[in-house]
């Protein structure tokens, strides 16, 4: 058993080589690469993987599919040096994983509430499509500052049409769905009707937010959180966030682990120096 165990965590340090099978564009900012990876495709909702773009950096990525063909993909959005490197990528070029690292989302049968904002919703859709295997009750509230950029709309429909649940789409703007913010309707979902858990990814200070409503209602939250990661594997430390290394003891934080980082959570990051920044709002 512990030889079984060693094996794998070796197997998912070691760098595998692929290939973009495809690429389809989400929205103006956020493009999803596919590809086939031996590893990532037994990974749970909410694990990430480092993907190395040859010649530029490493970069942490939620996977936003897994498939038990082999075939995973990553939704990234477009904010800095790799992401844009990436997002010239064409189908045929190589990319370089490392993973699946992390926990997961902890999969509850009862009735859920999964809440996420932009590409906060990458690694929601696998989840929401366990949970639909579940015959749970789902409840999806899909963020976005507008119509064009709100994602996996068409997957999340799919998923809920197996269960009792449905789509709330959100744009600030009110270019589509409730006019407003995700935080708002989820306020709204609460008053009205019983949640067993609430999951979210997304802006953290969606997530804070999300995690005092929780904490006023009294119910469990699992919240997905992002910080700036070097090695993925808990060593370097670029990750912290009270006692935790979000690589290692996240990406998901429960409701206790959050009570523990209040002071951080929804306020401050880590810059690349490791100097406490402020998240801006
Ligand atoms: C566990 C985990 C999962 C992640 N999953 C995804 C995912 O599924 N899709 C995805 O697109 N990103 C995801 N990210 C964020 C992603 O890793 C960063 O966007 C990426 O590392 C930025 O690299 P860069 O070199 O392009 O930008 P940098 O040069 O590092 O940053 C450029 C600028 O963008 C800002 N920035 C960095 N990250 C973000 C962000 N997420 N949103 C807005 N501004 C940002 C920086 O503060 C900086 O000002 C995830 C992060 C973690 C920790
Ligand atoms: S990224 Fe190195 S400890 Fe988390």
């Amino acid at each position: 058993m512990w030889r079984k165990l060693s094996v794998s965590l070796i197997d998912s340090n070691r760098l595998r080589i692929t290939k973009i099978r495809e690429i389809n564009r989400e929205s103006p900012t956020v493009t999803t690469f596919i590809f086939h990876d031996k590893l990532c495709f037994r990974a749970k909702p909410g694990q990430f993987a480092m993907i190395w773009i040859p010649g530029v950096d490493e970069v942490p990525m939620s996977l936003s599919a897994i498939s038990p063909d082999g075939r995973c993909s990553i939704s990234v959005a477009k904010v800095g040096e790799a992401t844009e490197a990436l997002h010239k990528r064409k189908t045929g070029d190589v990319l370089g994983i490392r993973g699946p690292y992390g926990n997961s989302f902890a999969l509850v049968s009862g009735s859920t509430m999964v809440v996420g904002g932009g590409t906060g919703l990458a690694p929601l859709v696998p989840l929401t499509e366990e949970l639909a295997e579940l015959h749970a009750k789902v409840v999806v509230v899909a963020g976005a500052k507008t119509k064009d950029e709100l994602l996996f709309l068409d997957r999340m429909t799919t998923a809920l049409s197996r269960t009792d649940g449905r789509l709330v789409a959100v744009t600030q703007d009110g270019s589509h769905g409730v006019e407003g913010l995700a935080t708002d309707v989820a306020e709204q979902l609460l008053e009205k009707e019983q949640f067993d858990v609430l999951y979210t990814c997304g802006p953290e200070e969606m997530m804070y937010k999300l995690f005092l409503l929780a904490e006023r209602y009294e119910m469990p939250i699992q919240a997905s959180l992002e910080r700036l990661m070097r090695c993925g594997i808990g060593i370097c430390g670029s990750c912290i966030i009270g006692k935790f290394r979000v690589c290692r003891d996240g990406p998901v934080f429960s409701v206790k682990q959050l009570r523990e980082v209040r002071q951080e959570f929804g306020r401050f990051g880590r810059g690349s120096t490791g100097k406490r920044v402020r998240i801006p709002s």
